[in-house]
């Protein structure tokens, strides 16, 4: 029997483009994409698609026993900016999906789970530049406490139960395909598409956060070689940190400007400020490097570059 892949959240940022990713590797009808919405007409028109809420772990059973589903990744969660606004509804979202999928995989119902943890996991007393694997953790967010305590529980279940729960720490994630959910770092792909509509944007972070960031193409990249490794190679349970390159925002705003000379930034900090201020700068992903080989592709330039000529041609 071929191996069926079930994606939970999969009309989001991260979700569509891996959904896409997964189809063209293993065939259309072996990835399965479930959401509690509809999503794009690529994504809903290039394979099988199920409304399911990753909450009820009796429909996200009867979707696994249908298909045959034999791999989870699980995209459903509620993102940094957002959850700060409904913590309670955060919480249940980002625990519960966690612990249906993990249940499933210890009752040997699923063989293999992703599930994405984030760089909020760290907090305002972690090291900022090249920040270790392993280091003090003090998230100030629910959506970082939720990520924290997920990598603890995906560490618990691999140890104690034998699941095969893999994870990446993403940072900023910048794509063309889908609008950011709600994180804290969605300024980065907001500028693209301001910088060619108005030539213009005010960024809601301040002119020297810098963050670690990274293309969808190597974040989507990443999360397939990560579950194609070995089992044996991974020395790391809880989450990998993961790291491609970093900027602010008058960086991100001066590598426009050597496409688009006439761009101009202004800045305007609102409450995610704060929560940027709490983040890492640069994360040592040494570990990710020496058990899989990860490698970034994208530098700042390059996104740049690739960002502004994908949405002129999707602009036509
Ligand atoms: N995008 C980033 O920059 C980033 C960075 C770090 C970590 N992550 C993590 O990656 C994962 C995916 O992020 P994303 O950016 O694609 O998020 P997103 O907000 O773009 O997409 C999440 C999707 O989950 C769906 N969803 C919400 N509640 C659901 C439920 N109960 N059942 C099923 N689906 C539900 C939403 O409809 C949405 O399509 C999340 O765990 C997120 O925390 C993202």
């Amino acid at each position: 029997m071929a191996k069926t892949i079930l994606i939970l959240g999969a009309c989001g940022q991260i979700g569509t483009e891996l959904t896409l990713a997964l189809r063209g590797i293993h065939g259309p009808e072996a990835v399965v994409a479930s959401d509690i919405r509809e999503g794009d007409s690529e994504l809903m028109g290039s394979g099988p698609f199920e409304i399911l809420d990753a909450t009820d772990a009796d429909a996200m059973e009867e979707v696994v026993v249908h298909y045959e589903v034999d791999e989870i990744y699980l995209m459903a969660a509620m993102l940094s900016a957002t959850a700060e606004k409904f913590p309670d509804r955060a919480w249940n979202l980002n625990m519960n999906t966690l612990f249906n999928v993990l249940k499933l995989a210890r009752e040997n119902k699923i063989s293999k789970i992703f599930w994405p943890s984030s760089i909020a996991v760290f907090g305002g007393t972690t090291p900022k530049e090249d920040t270790p694997q392993s280091t003090v953790m003090e998230p100030s967010t629910v959506y970082g406490i939720s990520k924290q305590s997920g990598e603890r529980w995906c560490a618990y279940y691999h140890r104690k139960f034998g699941v095969d729960v893999r994870s990446l720490r993403y940072p900023g994630l910048i794509s063309w395909k889908t609008q950011p959910g709600g994180g804290t770092t969605d300024y980065a792909v907001e500028i693209f598409h301001e910088a060619l509509k108005n030539g213009t944007y005010t960024s809601f972070l301040d002119r020297d956060t810098r963050l670690p960031m990274m293309y969808m193409d190597d974040a989507i990249r990443a999360t397939i070689e990560l579950m194609r490794a070995d089992a044996e190679a991974l020395s790391i349970r809880s989450s990998y940190n993961l790291q491609a390159m970093t900027f602010s925002p008058e960086e991100l705003a001066e590598a426009i400007r050597r496409e688009i000379p006439d761009f101009r930034i202004e800045y305007a900090p609102d409450f995610r400020q704060e929560i940027a201020d709490s983040w890492p700068s640069r994360i040592d992903d040494s570990q990710a490097r020496e058990d899989w080989g990860w490698q970034p592709e994208y530098d700042l330039q390059k996104t740049t570059a690739t960002m502004l000529a994908e949405l002129r041609a999707q602009a036509g």
